[in-house]
């Protein structure tokens, strides 16, 4: 007779194995990660699963709970004592008895409501670096001299299967404590990321200690984001973000490096600027979810070259200029208490690997996130910033730029531009026949022609236009025709309404005439002109290195990239032609793929391999960039045609 049938799901994962084989078991020898901290002794409750019932015709598995073995006294304790969820099994005490479709519950599902605007809903397998394990260790016996340290090390070969452990060193002092406070039972952290590396003991604690934290986090020349969350159960505890204050020293990365370069001290004010943020992130998240620091173990950053170089000491004056070399390209292994970030002293950090100078770990976690690299068809991944990162690839070939766009899709450079914040201007609309607006703030969900929006605008005030407000007021401009394709602000309109008007040689629109007039100059066109040809000529490079003449599906990533209609974006020609439903703003892709390397340790080898094979294109040696971005000055481009805007 054949051994039952197993199937683990989501993953799909499935083998035949003997009655009686504990399910934990099974699953660990698919590599299908079920967390257990107690080794079995069905006291820490993290191993729970679900059986399944039913027929599973297309697996041709017929599960019922009469295949698993009933509750046994550990179990049934357990469940006495701490309580079981309806359905659900401890996997270290349940038995195979039949064929099983297995539920390995999974909580970190990514969607809008963690990952703000993110248009994706995922479920992150997990299989994490650092792992809890439990042991009672023997006593001491003065005819076996073996110190407790090493008695410690054998139970954790005996019960777990770790051998040649190394231990952090801060441990060794503590360790005869931590064994007698606990009674000879000890929890160990053990990290291991690398295989070939040997695993690490880098926590003790006394007894059972059932809680492990990670922290993901995204270094933006603006923005600083965080997710905290449970190594054992993958739940995200909380989410948080803060300005960086390196802004003090520089708006824009080019400042910053500027300033390292003219400031002897430069350099570590901005390093110990961005520590110190991080380190009072986690403390803000771990606050919100009640966690103790002293419980994170792990920590997944990325961030752009110059944030990534500058997080890790490193002077980033390479960076600046040609040929924009990198002091480290491939992920970066390190203890957390070289960086003082306030967690556990054992905390190891994990750093993405950097794409090329200018496309860094932030664009690494943004490409594990989406994926172009596991999908068939040609994608296109942007993140939008002062610079624009831009991979394009599929399965076979992958390619990665990066385009000086400037601050202007960020409202700087811009008369009347801001960043997004209530009172700003996030939506406008133009009527063809009147050349009348109405346009939305920040605030307030009501059009500025409806009843109450007057009240709104009141209490918040009108204070300027946000990033994709911009692009969304020069699309209309355009579709209005007070705007040429050259960019050109047509004057002759003036003689038809108010809303245009001279000033100098040239000629604005007035989008809004209060206490704050807002208008859109014809410099305001022209700074989106340059940046959206930059960004233009960017993709158009990786595409004629891939040969393909048109993209299947396009990414924007980053907070631009949220809030910018697509519909906008193509019809000034910032992206190129696409379907537009398949056009998709993904929130902070990076932060998402930071995190996915926090619970995953086998992301970090997935991106790593894909970086290595990614190759870089730097567009400012690239002759024909200058062609391309002359031809991207025109709206939406000179030569290329948007055939899904006409449909
Ligand atoms: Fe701890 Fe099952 S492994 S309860």
């Amino acid at each position: 007779m054949t051994d039952p049938l197993v199937l683990f799901m989501p993953s799909g994962k499935r083998g035949r194995f003997p009655v009686g084989t504990p399910v934990l078991d099974a699953a660990r020898s698919l590599g299908v990660y079920v967390e257990s901290v107690c080794g079995g002794r069905a006291t820490c409750g993290r191993c729970q699963i679900v059986v399944q019932e039913g027929s599973f015709a297309k697996h041709k598995i017929v599960s019922s709970n009469d295949h698993i073995s009933a509750k046994g006294p550990k179990e049934e304790r357990y469940e006495r004592v701490r309580g079981l969820a309806e359905g659900r099994r401890l996997s270290c005490s349940a038995t195979i008895q039949g064929d099983l479709v297995i539920d390995v519950p999974q909580d970190t599902v990514i969607n809008a409501q963690v990952v703000r605007k993110s248009a994706i809903d995922r479920i992150i397998e997990r299989n994490p670096a650092v792992q809890l394990c439990y042991v009672e260790v023997d006593e001491p016996d003065m005819h076996k001299p073996l110190g407790d340290l090493d008695r410690l090390k054998v139970m954790l070969d005996k019960d777990w299967g770790w051998d040649n452990l190394l231990v952090s060193q801060y441990l060794i002092p503590q360790v005869q404590g931590i064994l007698r406070k606990g009674n000879w039972g000890v929890t160990a952290a053990i990290h291991r990321d690398l295989e070939a590396s040997r695993p690490n003991i880098i926590a003790l604690w006394p007894g059972l200690h059932n809680e492990a934290y990670g922290i993901a986090c995204d270094i933006g020349s603006t923005t600083i984001a965080m997710h905290l969350v449970s190594l054992l159960s993958g739940r995200i505890v909380a989410s948080s973000g803060m300005q960086n204050p390196q802004i003090r020293f520089g708006e824009d990365l080019m400042s910053r490096v500027s300033y390292v370069m003219m400031n002897p001290e430069g350099r570590e004010q901005m390093t110990r600027a961005v520590r110190d943020a991080v380190t009072e992130l986690t403390r803000k998240v771990c606050a919100e979810g009640g966690v103790d620091p002293g419980n994170v173990l792990d920590a997944v950053i990325v961030g752009n070259p110059i944030m990534h170089h500058l997080f890790l000491g490193i002077d980033p004056t390479e960076l600046g200029q040609a040929p924009f070399a990198l002091a480290v390209s491939g992920s970066v292994h390190t203890w957390a208490s070289d960086l003082g970030l306030g967690i556990n002293t054992g905390a190891r950090i994990y750093m993405l690997p950097c794409i090329a100078g200018h496309v860094g770990a932030d664009a690494a976690g943004a490409t594990l996130s989406e994926g172009p690299h596991r999908q068939d068809r040609m994608m296109l991944l942007v993140d939008v910033g002062t610079n624009a990162e831009i991979v394009l690839g599929n399965r076979n070939r992958i390619v990665a730029a990066s385009s000086p766009t400037g601050p202007a899709f960020e409202g700087a450079e811009i008369s009347s531009g801001q960043r997004a914040a209530p009172g700003a201007i996030e939506r406008v609309r133009i009527d063809p026949a009147t050349l009348e607006p109405r346009f939305k703030i920040i605030g307030s969900d009501l059009w500025s022609d409806e009843p109450g929006f007057d009240a709104d605008a009141e209490r918040l005030g009108i204070t300027g236009i946000c990033g994709s407000a911009i692009i969304e007021v020069v699309a209309e401009m355009f579709l209005a025709g007070i705007i040429s394709e050259d960019g050109v602000v047509d004057g002759s309109l003036a003689a038809r309404t108010h809303r245009i008007r001279q000033t100098g040689r040239t000629y604005s629109y007035l989008l809004h005439a209060g206490k704050q007039e807002i208008s859109v100059t014809q410099n305001d066109v022209r700074a989106i002109q340059l940046a959206k040809s930059a960004l233009y000529a960017g993709i158009k490079l990786l595409m004629e290195k891939l040969g393909v003449d048109h993209v299947d599906t396009i990414r924007l990533a980053g907070a631009f990239g949220s809030f910018i209609d697509p519909k906008y974006a193509m019809v000034l020609g910032l992206i190129p032609d696409c379907d537009l439903s398949e056009v998709k703003a993904v929130g902070n892709a990076a932060g998402t793929g930071a995190l996915m390397a926090l619970l995953n340790r086998d992301y970090r080898r997935e991106i790593e391999a894909t970086v290595r094979r990614i190759d870089k294109i730097e567009t400012a040696l690239e002759p024909r960039f200058q062609q391309h971005f002359v031809n991207a000055m025109a709206l939406p481009n000179k030569v290329d045609s948007f055939p899904h805007l006409a449909a």
